[in-house]
């Protein structure tokens, strides 16, 4: 079985070729760009403690509720929980089928490959940026804007007591004299330039957003034909050890900043009060994305394991590593944040695209800096957009009985498709700029953060929930032990795994969704 399984859906071709491929998902703009930013706007401390009791309590069981699955079913989401139905034809291998309660459980499976149709869409236009971004740095644009942004100061500075000055420096260095005055006004200037680049040339520029969006697209699909071993494997093979050592190149000119101290401290004292209940969500919330769990992903790719495959050690290490290179990215960051003195609120997630490749730029090495930077990002995005599309292809493949190749570049063309308005909603076309969807506590979203706030704020917490109470309440012992390996039902691992999806992780996921709705 195992054999012919191998040909028809494809199988990982080693245990640390999976390993990646799953770290790969995880791993992506959600740790480099996202948990660096929530982690400053909610204080550091409190919130990374809630943030880590989130992924052990929450983020550990799914994902090895995911894996087993995947692996029980060896399908796509809404084959494996099609199979799980109490039907004459239930997968299951003990009496599902004399029992006549009928449970939709595809449902939840339609579920996740919507979000990861979604999530894709507007996942890929960001990505594109980075690799925009990526292009820029190795072309020295953002070198240019600093040249000039030094040249105007210097020339304003002629006459200090100008008219043009005196303003500038009340608004970028009130405090500020000489060299440090000099070279905060140079640096203010030189992001305000880029954010006016980023804004009205990048983001205002239709083809730009398209095109990029368009190669994103392009390079995961590409990448899916492969199929598993061949494609996806491969890529993340060769990427993710490039993400490691640009994250160790990165953390070290970063160390030299001088203001690591300040990070450490920053990141874990734990001052309490500053804990809120929106920083706790958020904190819940980020838990499930960052883990790629929700919607099937990590599901996807434990369908392609052999039967030999630990769950609950694969787990541990993808959590592990997921965990680890959210914490570098803000060692990466926060130093140079805090040394150059920058406000990134202010910028919101902009800071990235705005005034950190300027500071990039004055740093050592400055130049490979901000593209071993961008490049980073661009790794991290790939091998999770990858991930989103082999759901979605999957389903397709399994489901519809379509060849990969075709099934992949027809939904990559509607997700294309879907995407365009995410890639024109911030300037680039007035009637998609102007459309809210959703809103989010009052404040109206454009159509990408619609979808995001759709995707991450209620289909993977409700995908989450109910993978929880499947694995937990709806599979026997039985069935759950069989894909574990040596680890019996007294074991002090399965009683724990068992004891946090059937209480602690369902509880907290709905407590999520109940606040969500608004019931408290
Ligand atoms: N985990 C990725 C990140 O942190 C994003 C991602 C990839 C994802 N696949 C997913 C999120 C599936 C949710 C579900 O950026």
């Amino acid at each position: 079985m195992d054999n012919e399984n191998k040909e028809k859906r494809g199988q990982w071709g080693s245990k640390i070729g999976f390993i990646l491929a799953a770290a790969g998902s995880a791993v992506g703009l959600g740790n480099l760009w996202k948990f660096p930013y929530i982690t400053y706007k909610y204080e550091g401390g409190a919130f990374v403690m809630v943030y880590l009791l989130a992924i052990l309590l929450i983020g550990l069981p799914l994902m090895i509720a995911e894996l087993l699955v995947g692996k029980k079913m060896k399908k796509n989401p809404v084959g494996a929980f099609k199979g799980m139905e109490a039907s004459p034809d239930s997968a299951l291998p003990s009496k599902r089928s004399e029992k006549s309660m009928f449970l939709p459980w595809r449902i939840v499976g339609w579920m996740g490959v919507a979000a990861g149709f979604i999530i894709l869409s507007y996942y890929s236009v960001v990505a594109g940026w980075t690799l925009e971004y990526t292009f820029k740095a190795v072309r020295g644009e953002f070198n240019i804007v600093y040249l000039n942004a030094k040249k105007e100061i210097d020339t304003i500075s002629q006459n200090k007591n100008s008219k043009k000055f005196l303003e500038l420096k009340k608004q970028y260095a009130p405090k500020l004299e000489g060299k440090e005055e000099n070279e905060k006004m140079v640096n203010s200037l030189a992001s305000k330039k880029m954010s006016k680049i980023f804004g009205s040339k990048f983001l205002a520029n239709p083809w730009k957003q398209i095109g990029f969006h368009f190669i994103f697209m392009f390079l995961t699909s590409f990448v899916i034909i492969g199929g598993i071993s061949g494609g996806i494997e491969k890529c993340t093979k060769i990427l993710m050890p490039c993400l490691f050592v640009i994250m160790i190149l990165l953390l070290g000119t970063s160390m030299m900043t001088g203001a690591f101290m300040e990070t450490i401290r920053f990141l874990f004292t734990w001052k309490l009060s500053s804990l809120t209940s929106h920083s706790i969500l958020e904190a819940l919330g980020h838990a499930f994305f960052t883990l790629s769990l929700g919607m099937g992903a990590i599901l996807t790719y434990g369908s392609y394991l052999n039967k030999k495959t630990d769950l609950v050690k694969s787990a541990i290490i993808i959590t592990v590593l997921d965990t680890c290179i959210a914490f570098i990215a803000c060692l990466i960051l926060f130093p140079i944040i805090f040394h150059y003195n920058l406000q990134p609120e202010s910028g919101g997630l902009g800071i990235l695209f705005t005034t950190l490749p300027i500071i990039f730029n004055q740093m050592f090495m400055g130049h490979y800096v901000s593209i071993l930077f961008f490049m980073l990002l661009s790794f991290a995005a790939l091998t999770s957009t990858i991930s989103l599309m082999e759901v979605v292809v999957s389903y397709i493949v399994d489901e519809w009985k379509i060849t990969r190749k075709i099934a992949t570049i027809t939904s990559g063309l509607i997700i294309f498709v879907f995407g365009i308005p995410s890639a024109l909603c911030n300037g680039a076309n007035d009637f998609f700029t102007k459309i809210t969807i959703f809103s989010n506590g009052g404040e109206k979203l454009n159509w990408l953060d619609s979808f995001d706030y759709l995707a991450t704020n209620w289909l993977l917490p409700l995908g989450g929930f109910f993978i929880a109470i499947c694995v937990g309440w709806y599979l026997t012992d039985e069935e759950r032990l069989s894909e574990f390996i040596l680890v019996d039902g007294n074991s002090i691992i399965y009683k724990s795994f068992k004891f946090l999806i059937r209480f602690v992780s369902p509880v907290l996921v709905g407590i999520i969704i109940l606040n969500k709705i608004g019931v408290f």
